[in-house]
């Protein structure tokens, strides 16, 4: 189990209260790709097609590696018809002489995909800092930012042995400064001139240094103003910079990509995700980042005005945001006495002592009726979660939840985890291996109603350890896998769904279910009536996407279906009719339940449906009523399948 460190800063818990107005809108997405560079821009909704568009990158300092490479970046430079724009540096190195600089910047392959203009190569200019600015009346930039108008300042995430991290700002001010502005925000204004400027850093306070550069960073941002966009990539984090040739290995993971329209929020956002991400990995960043006091430059530049420490994160991926807080969840004491006297009109009831065995942390149960629809109120301290478990009924059964305070999460077994708020409502089918609780850092409270059935139960599973739950509620779902399960089934045994789960755990693959638009009756006769025409006819029955579902992912993907008067049932038949291109060059396999008829004409008619645009491996049919008993057999028919060549 892994050991999360709780981290709350003192300035974290003052800036959640600080700002005018409403947080700055950060985008998000775990997909480091040109499809996620994409997704990020276009989520900020400031188009800047048909202008003159500069993107301003660091070209990496020839031996370094960690720059944001043409590959990643090509598809949005170019669909923006944009120049790569950037700086020669102040310092002796493979960039500071224009043609040194060209040479690496050929080596790194960008002429490939963009004209890259060096702005400084012929002249500067300056244009004013912000007021309110201490260090700096002006800035010194390379003059051909001003040729342009729009702006994509495309940064790479990482950290920097002078200012602790760079990011936005970094890119802004540095990044656009000429060498002589570059001297300038170094030494906080004391020199313009190359040859004194390691003299005069020497004098120069840090703080002083970081304040000059969110000085410079709002000169920039005040010159663009509307027409720029800002975009920070988390990858190949080294606590060292692109501008150093020969940097420290990355310890941290990547994280994903980062966009906003306020460059503070969106810097303060990957500092957050720093001091969220494993402690051990991001334990040299870190202190890097504060013996440089590199966050001081965050709380300069806010005090600025040009932007904001206060952001809402808001994940693109379909899933929760990652979490921008660590928590250490056995460390954690709460009270609900300390909850605050209006938080929900449902009391928080009494220590849930009988089902405690069932849960992480502490859950408290208040009976609202045993009525009709016996319902509960159920109140979970921070962190807490129920174990995975299922409802069971013969008929009807499951539960529905109502939040009725504070912020949890619903997750079903292989799938992203829903983040629940007051109002949300989740319906449970019976059957279903789930869990619910609390998000790290709120208490949560929600109704239970135990939908009337027969034959009811509950089957408690394994509990939701520490890693998983923190992957659930940071959105961190993506398990990698090439392997998808996918699967309709429509009987209160859920026996193919029950063979998909199967099938999905013993091979680690996604597990996605296929719901109708409109459910067939639960009733057996009534679905029969409902379902004979539409199977007899071969005909299709509408069904819902499938929330985080991207085929492209998987190289290859299971299908499940019960058996229907010997056909698949229709709604797998839409979902294969309407994804033939997304499963181009995929293996498939088919795996049915069937009541006793067997295969029957099942797998032809997959084969059939699929036609060339995949290729089909041989069909298995399992016998619905005796499923559990054959878990062995469903084990091996998934390894064997997927390890054919
Ligand atoms: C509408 C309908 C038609 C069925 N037709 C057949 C059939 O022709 N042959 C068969 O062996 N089983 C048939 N069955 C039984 C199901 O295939 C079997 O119970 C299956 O395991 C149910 O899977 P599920 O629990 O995932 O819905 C039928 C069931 C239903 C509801």
């Amino acid at each position: 189990m892994k050991k999360a460190l709780f981290f709350s800063t003192l300035m974290g818990i003052l800036t959640a209260f600080a700002g005018d107005g409403e947080p700055s809108n950060v985008y998000f997405t775990h997909d480091i790709s040109p499809n996620g560079l994409m997704k990020a821009y276009k989520a900020l909704n400031r188009p800047l097609e048909g202008k003159k568009v500069a993107v301003k990158i660091s070209t990496g300092e020839a031996g370094n590696n960690h720059y944001l490479h043409p590959e990643l970046i090509g598809d949005l430079v170019q669909s923006l018809k944009g120049d790569i724009v950037e700086c020669n540096t102040a310092y002796a190195g493979s960039r500071m002489k224009t043609k040194d600089h060209r040479e690496t910047i050929e080596d790194h392959g960008f002429n490939a995909i963009a004209k890259v203009v060096i702005m400084d190569e012929f002249e500067e200019t300056e244009i004013p800092t912000p007021k309110g600015s201490v260090h700096l009346k002006s800035d010194l930039i390379g003059a051909a930012l001003k040729n342009y108008d729009g702006f994509v300042i495309l940064n790479h995430f990482k950290g920097h042995q002078m200012g602790g991290f760079g990011g936005a700002l970094k890119n802004l001010s540095i990044g656009c400064g000429s060498s002589r502005g570059k001297s300038r925000i170094h030494t906080a204004g004391r020199t313009d001139d190359l040859d004194k400027m390691w003299a005069k850093i020497a004098e120069t306070p840090q703080a002083d240094f970081i304040e000059s550069m969110a000085e410079a960073a709002g000169a920039v941002v005040d010159f663009m103003g509307d027409r720029a966009v800002y975009i920070s990539v988390m990858n190949n984090i080294s606590i060292d910079c692109d501008c150093n040739g020969h940097p420290a290995k990355p310890e941290m993971a990547d994280v994903g990509i980062l966009a906003s329209l306020d460059p503070v929020a969106l810097d303060k956002a990957c500092v957050d995700l720093v001091y969220a991400s494993d402690p051990e990995k991001s334990a040299s960043l870190r202190e890097r980042m504060e013996k440089q006091l590199g966050p001081h430059i965050l709380d300069h530049a806010e005090k600025l005005g040009y932007g904001k420490k206060t952001y809402k994160l808001i994940s693109l991926d379909g899933t929760n945001p990652p979490s921008t807080k660590r928590v250490d969840i056995n460390d954690m004491k709460y009270d609900p006495k300390d909850l605050p006297e209006n938080w929900s009109p449902i009391p928080v009831g009494e220590p849930n002592d009988a089902y405690a065995q069932y849960f992480t942390g502490k859950s408290y149960l208040y009976s609202l009726t045993k009525e009709q629809v016996p319902a509960f109120g159920v109140t979970f301290e921070p962190a807490c979660r129920n174990n995975w478990h299922i409802h069971k009924a013969k008929t009807g059964g499951g539960q529905i939840l109502i939040c009725t305070a504070g912020r949890g999460f619903y997750q079903e077994w292989g799938k992203p985890a829903v983040e629940m708020t007051p109002g949300i409502t989740v319906n449970i089918p019976a059957g279903v291996k789930h869990w619910h609780g609390a998000a790290p850092d709120s208490w949560f409270q929600h109704i239970a109603l135990e939908v009337p059935g027969t034959e009811q139960s509950n089957e408690w599973l394994e509990p939701v350890d520490d890693e998983a739950y923190l992957k659930a509620v940071n959105g961190e779902n993506e398990t990698g896998s090439k392997t998808a399960v996918i699967y309709f089934s429509w009987s209160p045994d859920g026996n193919t769904r029950f063979a998909a789960e199967t099938i999905a755990k013993k091979v680690g693959a996604d597990l996605f279910e296929i719901t109708p638009e409109k459910p067939y009756s639960t009733d057996f006769k009534a679905c029969c009536d409902e379902a004979n025409p539409e199977c007899y006819g071969k005909k299709t029955r509408a069904v819902k996407p499938i929330e985080g579902l991207d085929l492209s992912k998987y190289d290859f993907v299971f299908f499940g279906t019960p058996n229907w008067w010997g056909t698949m049932a229709p709604p797998l038949r839409t979902f294969v009719k309407e994804n033939l291109d997304a499963l181009k060059g995929k293996k498939v396999c088919l795996f049915q339940t069937h009541g006793g008829g067997g295969m029957q004409r099942v797998g032809e008619e997959f084969e059939e449906e699929i036609g060339d645009a995949a290729t089909v491996l041989p069909p298995k049919a399992f016998t619905g009523a005796t499923i559990r008993e054959n878990v062995q057999a469903l084990e091996e028919f998934a390894t064997e399948r997927t390890n054919t060549k």
